[in-house]
């Protein structure tokens, strides 16, 4: 993951200037790992946008330039590398270069960083928006350059409204965000009250971006981020928490399920997304075999999110 560039305001300049996508349409299952390659290739946040209504994925980077033929055949290899065993083969031949007329890029961004409110409770949208929170409502602010960053995706939806619903007037409640890309889910607990809140991704790059987005909100107090690798985190962790996001993937989560189990109260909830709905049932068999019951999910598109708790 990378930050984009400043705040982008449509400036008369930033209209004028041609700008190029180079992206495919694949399977949900596949987006992340497609992002990251184009998001290493090319040096640009890469975007996913699920289009619920056509059953479509499209995973894209944006360029200011023209990217080489040479870039381009890389590219191509490198997904074909990454994606070979995953049913993605092919993936790569799928790849498309296009000018995008200016304003469609001035409206792209306009099209896919919409303010998104969590209730009355939570106000997130990019520097560039103008739309104020309302009385009482908390503000977050953030780059809106990443696929994983401002909250279009169902799975963080959900976690944010989980950690709306579950706070609990009065009580000083800790969470901790495994995974935690721009750093959306832990800024956003410490603007609604969760205290401490810790974080941390094993994306050398995200950790970067999470704490320029916590400069960006002025968060200094209350929040811990730092890189760590989850497979790498020790088997007695330091401390538990009330609350733990973990939004990453099925397969991940199944296989540090006694690591992410261990990191809470009892009593505690743990949430997990990046799940799609046909993985739902194993990943809620395999946490219930560590005590942990399901207290609710929720469907989204491809993607189903639960809300586990700890139970001894
Ligand atoms: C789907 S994004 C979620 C970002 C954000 N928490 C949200 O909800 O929008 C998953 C993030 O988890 C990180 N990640 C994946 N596997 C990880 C692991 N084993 N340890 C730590 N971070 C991991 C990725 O680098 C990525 O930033």
């Amino acid at each position: 993951m990378a930050e984009a560039s400043s705040e982008r305001r449509a400036r008369p300049a930033e209209k004028r200037r041609l700008v190029w996508e180079v992206g495919l349409a694949t399977r949900a299952a596949v987006a992340d790992a497609i992002g990251k390659v184009l998001g290493r290739v090319f040096g640009a946040p890469p975007v996913i946008q699920f289009h619920t209504r056509r059953r479509r994925t499209t995973v894209s980077v944006f360029l200011t330039e023209r990217p080489t033929a040479r870039a381009v055949r890389y590219a191509a290899e490198q997904l074909e590398r990454r994606l070979r065993g995953g049913g993605g083969v092919g993936a790569a031949g799928r790849l498309t270069v296009r000018p995008l007329p200016p304003q469609d890029w001035a409206e792209s961004w306009k099209r896919h960083f919409r303010p998104l409110e969590i209730g009355r409770a939570l106000l997130i949208r990019a520097g560039w928006h103008r739309r104020r929170p309302r009385r009482g409502q908390a503000l977050l602010v953030l780059d809106p350059g990443l696929s994983f960053g401002t909250g279009q995706h169902a799975t963080t939806r959900f976690c944010l409204r989980q950690m709306v619903a579950r706070r609990v007037p009065g009580q000083q409640q800790s969470l901790l965000d495994v995974g935690t890309g721009s750093g959306i889910l832990a800024l956003a607990a410490v603007k609604l009250g969760y205290a401490p809140v810790h974080a941390f991704d094993r994306d050398a790059e995200a950790v970067r971006v999470a704490r320029a987005n916590a400069r960006r909100n002025h968060i200094r107090a209350g929040l811990r981020l730092w890189r760590q690798d989850l497979a790498r985190l020790p088997r007695r962790p330091a401390r538990r928490y009330e609350l733990v996001c973990a939004n990453l993937d099925a397969a991940v989560l199944l296989a540090r399920r006694k690591r992410l189990a261990d990191l809470l109260r009892p009593g505690g909830t743990l949430l997990l997304a990046g799940v799609l709905q046909r993985e739902f049932a194993r990943v809620r068999a395999a946490y219930a075999a560590l005590g942990l019951r399901l207290r609710s999910s929720q469907r989204e598109g491809a993607w189903r999110s639960g809300a586990f708790e700890r139970t001894r």
